[in-house]
């Protein structure tokens, strides 16, 4: 009889930071249950099990609560040792012309579905008192995000939870950490409708190594990091710079056509 893996749960699991995340948890002796909202989830779980891993995969829209509950459904009653809610997704763009819909759907998967999951899943770690949380935030929660202004605002929500939640569990044995990269060469600017901004042309990080600086300082127990030097001293820069300003150094980066073609 071999002995039963633990469980990572892993959202966002079909391409880019999340693939990585769920190879690092696959690789390190753990089972996945893993949730995407496209087909290709399902080549991540083939993919996965080639690692030597149990895999559920699951294609659902986390935005929902009907989404979040499928994949609640999918774990069941098993103990999830990892979670990592990365799950995400931007859109360029002002505001105003922005499609509400699509603003919302920003909103609703990167802030509400994220807290559903979360608040079930952290609630059975809290009673065993063990289990690891990692969420994707971003550098992009430390500065206005002018023409992806509803995006920042949801990834200022998921670093401020983060420290939150990880304070209120400091009495147990429960981990949260805050992984947060910044660009990071992933699907996340074609989806966005970023590819002719500066930000969304400029070099970025490979996703790999992203997520194994975060899947280390969650093993670890590190309340964040910070991914890549640069990064790093943006994020200084950022925390002593006024908001106006950040605003209007995010312009340059983020606003329509400011790309070289
Ligand atoms: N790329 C960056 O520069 C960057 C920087 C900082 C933080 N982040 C964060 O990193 C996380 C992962 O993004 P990524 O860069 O790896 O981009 P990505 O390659 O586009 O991956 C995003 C993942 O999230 C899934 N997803 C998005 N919305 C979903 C929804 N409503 N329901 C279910 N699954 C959904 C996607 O599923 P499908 O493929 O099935 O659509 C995909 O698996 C996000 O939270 C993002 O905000 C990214």
């Amino acid at each position: 009889m071999t002995t039963p893996r633990p469980l990572a749960v892993v959202t966002g699991a079909s391409s880019g930071i999340g693939y990585e995340l769920a190879k690092l948890c696959a690789e390190h002796g753990y089972d996945l249950a893993i949730a995407a909202d496209e087909a290709s989830i399902v080549e991540a779980k083939q993919a996965f099990e080639g690692l030597g891993a149990q895999v559920r995969a699951l294609q659902t829209d986390l935005s929902t609560e009907d989404g979040v509950q499928d994949l609640l459904d999918l774990i069941g009653d098993e103990p999830v040792e990892i979670l990592c809610a990365n799950a995400g997704h931007g859109l360029g763009h002002g505001f105003l012309d922005q499609d509400w819909k699509a603003a919302r759907h920003v909103v609703d998967t990167n802030i509400t579905g994220t807290l559903f999951l979360v608040h079930n899943i952290a609630g059975g770690m809290r009673s065993r008192d063990r289990g690891r949380i990692l969420f994707t935030g971003s550098i992009a929660g430390l500065m206005p995000g002018t023409f992806q202004a509803v995006y920042n605002g949801t990834k200022a929500f998921v670093d401020s939870f983060s420290f939150a939640l990880r304070n209120e569990l400091k009495d147990t044995q429960v981990t949260v950490t805050c992984l947060m990269p910044g660009p990071v060469d992933t699907e996340f600017f074609e989806r966005a409708d970023l590819m002719d901004t500066k930000v969304g042309q400029d070099k970025k990080s490979d996703p790999a190594k992203v997520a194994k600086t975060g899947f280390e300082a969650m093993m670890k127990g590190e309340g964040d990091v910070v991914a890549g030097l640069k990064n790093k001293i943006q994020a200084a820069i950022a925390a002593v710079t006024p908001q106006t300003q950040l605003a209007e150094m995010h312009r340059g980066m983020a606003e329509p056509g400011s790309g070289k073609q």
